[in-house]
Order: C-alpha cells, then sequence, then structure tokens
C-alpha cells in the first residue's frame, strides 16, 4: 500500500503517533487536543524543566488545566522528553517552536532550522512521515529551509516524506475559541502533502481551509498579525490626535464602532506586547527588503506602536507634574506587567519599557500584578507587591497597564490619588483623578 494511504489509515484509526516539537504555548495545546483524541503524542521540548513537569502531569500553560493535562500522561497518550530520538516512533510532527526576531529586527529562524536537523537525524525513511511547521514565519521558509534539509540522502517530498505549513491561531487566555472551533489555515508542498495534513488536524479542528500552497499559508498568517499591528498602530495614532484636539479616543472609538459595517473597532494602548503581533510583522518586511520593497505600513505600525510607552511616561510626567511633584523621587506603582489581560505572559509586555523608563527618570517603582509574581528584563529582578489599600494611598501616581480582570477597579479608584489609565479601564467617575491615554 502506498505510504500516503497508509497514514490516512493510521489517522482515520487515531492509530498514527503524533510528534508535537516545541511544547509552548503553541505545542502543549496541541498535543493535549490531540491526545484528548485518542492519538498517542510523542512531545519533545530542548527545556528540560518543563519536559519534567509534563512528566508529572503538571502544566506550565494556562490554558492547559492540569486537571485536563494528567489524565492523559498517566493514560500514557501523552508522552515528553528532550530526546529527540522518540520521534523515530513518530508518523506526524508539527513543529512549534520559537521565531523570535535578532537584535537588528531580522528573523531569528535558528530554532526551525535547529528543530528540522534533529528531526532529520531520526527520521525513518521507509516511514513517510509527516512534518508541518506551526510556527510563525516569512513566506518561503518551509520549502527553503525545511524541504532541502528534510531532502537531503536523496528523500524524494510527497513520497519519502510530507511536508506542510499550517500556523497556529491561538489567542492565549481566549476561551471562546478552542483549537477545535478555530478555522486552521493549511498549505502542503504537494497535493499529497497538503491532503495528508487536512486529515490529520481535522481530527483536532473542525474548520481546516486548505490553500494553494505552503507560501500562501505563511502568508495568510503575516496578514492577520500585520493587519491588527497596522490597526492598533493607526488607533494609537488617532489617540495622539484626540490628545491634541482635547478629545476621547475612547469615546470617539466606541461611537464608530456603533456602525454596523466597514467599521472594526480596535483601540488604543500602551503598546504592542507578546510574541506575535510586536514581532511578525518584522518577518514580512525583512523578506520583502530582500526583494527591495519597503513595507511601509509595517515600518510605519512599528514606529507608532513603539513610541507608546514613551508617550505613557509623558502622561504620567504630566499628570504628576499637575500635582506640583516632579516623576524624580515619586513613588509609581504600576498595575499589571503582562502584555495582555488575565494572561501570566511578559514577553515584549510594554509595562516593562513603561517600568524601564519611569526608572530612568527617577521614580520609585513598583509594580503588582495577580498573573505574574516575579519578572526580571534588561537588569531589573522585581517581585509583584501586594495590592493593599495602603499601597494604593501611598503611591503618587498608579499606572494602569493591564486591565485584569482581577483587578477591582471601584477599590483602586477609592484609594488611589491619581491615576494614569492606558486601558479605560476606569469607567466611572469620582475617587481618584483619572488621566486616561
Ligand atoms: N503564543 C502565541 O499566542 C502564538 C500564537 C500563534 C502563533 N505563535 C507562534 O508559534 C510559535 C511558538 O510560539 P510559542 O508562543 O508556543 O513559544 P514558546 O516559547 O511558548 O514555546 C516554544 C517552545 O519550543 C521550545 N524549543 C526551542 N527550541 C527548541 C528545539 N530546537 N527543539 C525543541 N524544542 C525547542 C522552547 O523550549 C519552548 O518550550 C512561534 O512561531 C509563535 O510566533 C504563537
Amino acid at each position: 500500500m502506498e505510504r500516503k494511504q497508509q497514514l490516512l489509515e493510521r489517522i482515520a484509526a487515531r492509530e498514527a503517533r503524533v510528534g508535537i516539537v516545541g511544547l509552548g504555548y503553541v505545542g502543549l495545546p496541541l498535543a493535549v487536543a490531540f491526545a484528548q483524541e485518542g492519538f498517542h503524542v510523542l512531545g519533545v521540548d530542548v527545556d528540560a524543566t518543563k519536559v519534567a513537569a509534563l512528566q508529572r502531569g503538571e502544566s506550565y500553560v494556562e490554558d492547559v488545566p492540569a486537571a485536563v493535562l494528567e489524565p492523559l500522561v498517566s493514560a500514557g497518550l501523552l508522552r515528553a522528553s528532550t530526546d529527540y530520538a522518540i520521534l523515530a516512533d513518530a508518523d506526524a510532527i508539527s513543529i512549534c517552536v520559537p521565531t523570535p526576531l535578532r537584535k537588528t529586527k531580522d528573523p531569528d529562524i535558528s530554532f526551525i532550522v535547529d528543530s528540522t536537523e534533529c528531526i532529520a537525524t531520526y527520521m525513518p525513511p521507509g516511514r513517510g512521515q509527516l512534518i508541518v511547521l506551526e510556527s510563525t514565519t516569512y513566506p518561503g521558509t518551509t520549502d527553503e529551509i525545511i524541504l532541502p534539509r528534510l531532502s537531503r540522502d536523496g528523500l524524494e517530498v510527497g513520497h519519502d516524506f510530507f511536508l506542510a505549513f499550517s500556523p497556529e491561531r491561538i489567542d492565549p487566555g481566549r476561551t471562546d475559541y478552542t483549537v477545535r472551533t478555530t478555522p486552521k489555515v493549511i498549505g502542503g508542498t504537494t497535493p499529497d502533502c497538503l491532503e495528508l495534513a487536512v486529515a490529520l488536524y481535522s481530527t483536532v479542528v473542525d474548520h481546516p481551509v486548505p490553500v494553494s500552497s505552503t507560501a500562501t499559508a505563511e502568508m495568510v498568517k503575516l496578514l492577520e498579525n500585520t493587519f491588527r499591528a497596522v490597526n492598533i498602530g493607526l488607533v494609537n495614532e488617532v489617540a495622539l490626535m484626540c490628545d491634541r484636539l482635547g478629545l476621547s479616543v475612547w469615546e470617539v472609538v466606541g461611537a464608530a464602532a456603533t456602525k454596523p459595517y466597514g467599521f472594526m473597532p480596535f483601540y488604543p494602548g500602551p503598546g504592542l506586547g507578546g510574541h506575535c503581533i510586536p514581532i511578525d510583522p518584522h518577518y514580512l518586511s525583512w523578506k520583502l527588503r530582500t526583494l527591495n520593497y519597503t513595507a511601509r505600513f509595517i515600518e510605519l505600525a512599528a514606529e507608532v506602536n513603539s513610541h507608546m510607552p514613551d508617550y505613557v511616561v509623558g502622561k504620567v510626567g504630566d499628570a504628576l507634574n499637575s500635582e506640583r511633584k516632579a516623576v524624580n523621587g515619586s513613588r509609581v506603582l504600576v498595575l499589571g506587567v503582562a502584555y495582555k489581560r488575565d494572561v501570566g505572559d511578559v514577553r515584549e509586555s510594554p509595562a516593562l519599557d513603561v517600568i524601564h523608563l519611569l526608572r530612568e527618570r527617577g521614580a520609585e517603582v513598583s509594580y503588582h500584578d495577580p498573573h505574574v509574581p516575579a519578572v526580571r528584563f534588561d537588569g531589573y529582578a522585581l517581585t509583584s507587591v501586594e495590592l493593599t489599600d495602603a499601597a494604593l494611598e501611598e503611591a503618587d501616581c498608579v499606572v494602569i497597564v493591564t486591565d485584569h480582570r482581577a483587578f477591582d477597579w471601584e477599590r483602586i479608584k477609592q484609594r488611589a490619588h491619581l491615576i494614569v489609565d492606558t486601558r479605560n479601564a476606569i469607567k466611572s467617575n469620582g475617587g481618584a483623578k483619572v488621566v486616561r491615554l
């Protein structure tokens, strides 16, 4: 029987073994989804701490409750290792490794290269493994970077192995859409590669969305994230304009959002954060630079968005000034350091820039975040202070950077004297003087 047919039957019978490389925010929920569907999942991560936690059935990703994970581990459906050799048993492998930027803002695809080379080392030639890249990356990566590394020793794609790209759309903290209910875009290197990848993901996703090539699927993901980065950049600039005009950007966006068609609201904030929106568009602009094209919207949005922490610190300075106080020597309490509501992820969080900039100006900065007990960055090592009435009362200025649902806004407003609110979290009047973005 030809290899494709064999794999299709193993997938349909849930006999296929599914490898997941990179067990982070993307890889772990995917591993759980396949294990819940009855597949034997083989997870590989270079981080021995994560692997040890998984072996004990403990979760380190907020969206994956231990109560869901532990039974899958106990039942032997989900195994984790730091050793790529376990992937020699896999029929399909999804790669979910990081794709950060270098300091120069060029793509760092070294994690993709390293993991591909390890997969190639253990790839059984006769198996017809399906390899799917999920990491966000520039158009061309799958066929230009992964394909040649798997094709060495004369192995042929579509015959000896199959290759596809399927971008992850996970939105940490979101509960209304799950792995299963979020449509998933898939592009294959050959039509058989696509057919197999669609068959595999159809077991855990209700709506697979096949597209004509891996590069198209790569570009789809970058369009989605660039769309967000550019629209956030636009509304952040509108916030700066409203400030000059003496208008409330929140009122303007809120009223515009009543238009039932042709308008989608985006909201201003202290700057972009997380592993995706501040980073992914740079993958696209880098690729275009190699083709002598400047991605103007991306560059402009990045300029506006990266200025926002400075703008927030300027607002803090103005607010303190109105109270006859200087930033230098003032006690500033930052509420929320995670990059967005209800998550504990501080990667690229604008709160870190705000803290750094305030400290540079001589402020005594502390923070409280119910999701982030401690944070280390740029030589700082800070721990979350308790959000007591005294902590709120003693602060010269409270800066709301992340509007976690756990915050009691009414108490914060009653106890604090002066609040800079970058999220429009404080809705009513009374209590502290509130300066909004
Ligand atoms: N986090 C999100 O919300 C999100 C959403 C959509 C897409 N993505 C994309 O998915 C990819 C993964 O992101 P993430 O947030 O899961 O990252 P993450 O850092 O949470 O997880 C990546 C994991 O890969 C491991 N790893 C690194 N190098 C490895 C190697 N050579 N072999 C095996 N494991 C290795 C790391 O130890 C880590 O556990 C990125 O490309 C990201 O842009 C992320």
